[in-house]
């Protein structure tokens, strides 16, 4: 990443159909975390999330509830916002396709500068996924059904709609991918992009029949019979919302001329990696710089679904065990480039080990020495002996949140063994300049603890730091064990 440069950082625009699930808090989560980090660098950062509200999908369950589809997808947003808010995410804006001003003019201004001779009206007649709004070609379809959507119904749809001629960009798009202008994190999606894009592309169906929509969508410019194709309009809200619409300073200044990331699902990375790009080079706007593509969370083994009974709600996490806990699950427990499994029981023993009996206990017996001791710390030195080779920076900037979780656990544990073979506690007596001297290596290697714990648990971070600073123990302990 680039030291300097203002940081556009965004999450994919959920859909709102349903409640948030425990993908859209692992999202959230690690798009904070990289925010977080790069604001303690001292760099300005952006950090936009939002709500995909103009996809059929809403529409369909907004009919079942019986409720209009602007106020449905108005309220549901709020779950959204209120998650981000209570898994301690620092978002600066929050954007709303459905109803937003500047998201509708941005997608029309989208539309209108791309360049004539790539987008083309044409009749079209194929099998549509409503659950990816997708067309899906031969190849996309097992047993007569999307693999990614089973039980639901592929529609046969035949209308005239607008094509984007993705076919214009294919040499474009290998070039600013195989040169990592265009950076695809992990190496393994690289890949499947490059290899997605040199199996040949199709042309990418930008519009819907009005009708079809049920009217509800952004209207195509200059033409009152059709809506946008819903990840035509969504993708541009990245944009929109830091003002593209009037070329504001904000999107000069985070977009035209700052760094972009976009945190996204393994699902959705052929929309950012390929279609987005291809639509703003189309449009003469900066392709983004940075897609980190993170990998699903499935419970025992399975996609987590509520026909199985093995969806975890973020709110059982947070419920149970805090923010501070679920952000520790999610960003260790959870790997940022592969699918990991989380069950009730796994969530359970991961806290307990790393937060209960790890952090939590360290902290006490700590605090605990100092306050008896009166030993106050102003000012510390880092001095990290657990893993001198390790760089935090380093790990930070190529996106492995595991591998830098993993190195504070590891300083944790260093710490909890230094104590066990040092006994200040017991030297004190004995030996009292020797156990001060211990106790404030101690102290001096857990306030830099604290430090590497602020992008990912900031407020126990911060508890520590202030513990340390003000010569206290904790009230009540910091992650109570659960039986
Ligand atoms: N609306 C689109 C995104 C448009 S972005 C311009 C969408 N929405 S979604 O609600 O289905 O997914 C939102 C994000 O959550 C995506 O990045 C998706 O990959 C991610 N996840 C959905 N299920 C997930 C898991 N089970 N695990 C981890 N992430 C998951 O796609």
């Amino acid at each position: 990443m680039s030291p300097k440069k203002p940081l556009f950082i965004s999450t994919a625009i959920p859909y709102v159909n349903a409640k948030p699930h425990l993908g859209h808090a692992l999202e959230f989560v690690e798009t904070d975390i990289i925010a977080r980090y790069n604001r303690l660098l001292g760099k300005e950062v952006f950090f936009l999330s939002g709500t995909d509200d103009n996809a059929s999908k809403n529409v369909e369950i907004a009919e079942a509830a019986g409720v209009p589809i602007k106020e449905f997808v108005s309220t549901q947003a709020e779950n959204f916002k209120k998650l981000l808010q209570d898994l301690g995410c620092e978002n600066n804006d929050f954007i709303q396709t459905g109803i937003e001003e500047r998201h509708i003019k941005g997608a029309q201004k989208l539309w209108n500068l791309c360049k004539k001779g790539d987008i083309e009206l044409r009749k079209y007649k194929g099998l549509y996924c409503v659950g990816c709004e997708e067309f899906k070609t031969d190849k996309d379809i097992v047993n007569n059904e999307c693999p990614l959507h089973p039980g639901r119904i592929l529609q046969e749809i035949e209308e005239e709609n607008y094509f984007f001629k993705l076919k214009n960009y294919e040499k474009e798009l290998l070039d600013l991918i195989e040169s990592n202008k265009l950076k695809i994190v992990p190496e393994t999606r690289r890949n499947e992009i490059l290899s997605f894009i040199k199996g040949g592309l199709n042309d990418l169906s930008i519009s819907r029949s009005k009708e079809r929509v049920k009217n509800w969508g952004i209207p195509v410019p200059n033409d009152d019979t059709q809506m946008m194709y819903v990840w035509f309009d969504a993708l541009s809200n990245y944009i929109n919302a830091l003002g593209f619409a009037e070329n504001s300073e904000k999107f000069q200044k985070f977009w035209e001329n700052g760094e972009s990331i976009h945190v996204v699902g393994k699902d959705i990375s052929r929309f950012h990696a390929v279609y987005w790009p291809a639509m703003l080079m189309s449009a003469g706007i900066k392709t983004p710089d940075i897609i980190l593509v993170h990998g699903f969370i499935t419970s025992g083994g399975q996609k987590m679904s509520k026909s199985i009974g093995n969806v975890i709600d973020p709110y059982d996490l947070i419920n149970e065990y805090g923010a501070e806990a679920a952000r520790y699950i999610l960003a260790r427990h959870v790997s940022v480039f592969e699918d990991s499994d989380l069950t009730k029981e796994s969530i359970k023993e991961y806290y307990n080990a790393g937060l209960a009996n790890g952090l939590g206990n360290l902290v006490s017996r700590i605090m605990k020495m100092a306050t008896v001791f009166g030993i106050k710390l102003d000012k510390y030195t880092k001095l990290n002996v657990a893993g001198p080779d390790f760089s935090f920076d380093e790990s930070m900037n190529s996106f492995e949140i595991n591998s830098v979780m993993n190195f504070i656990w590891t300083r944790i544990a260093y710490l909890d063994g230094y104590i066990q073979v040092e006994e200040p506690f017991k030297k004190i007596k004995i030996k009292p300049e020797e156990a001060k001297n211990n106790l404030i290596f101690i102290l001096n290697e857990l306030r830099d603890i604290a430090e590497n714990l602020l992008p990912f648990l900031p407020n126990t971070a911060k508890n520590i730091i202030y513990l340390i600073e003000s010569n206290k123990s904790p009230e009540t302990p910091l992650f109570p064990r659960k039986d």
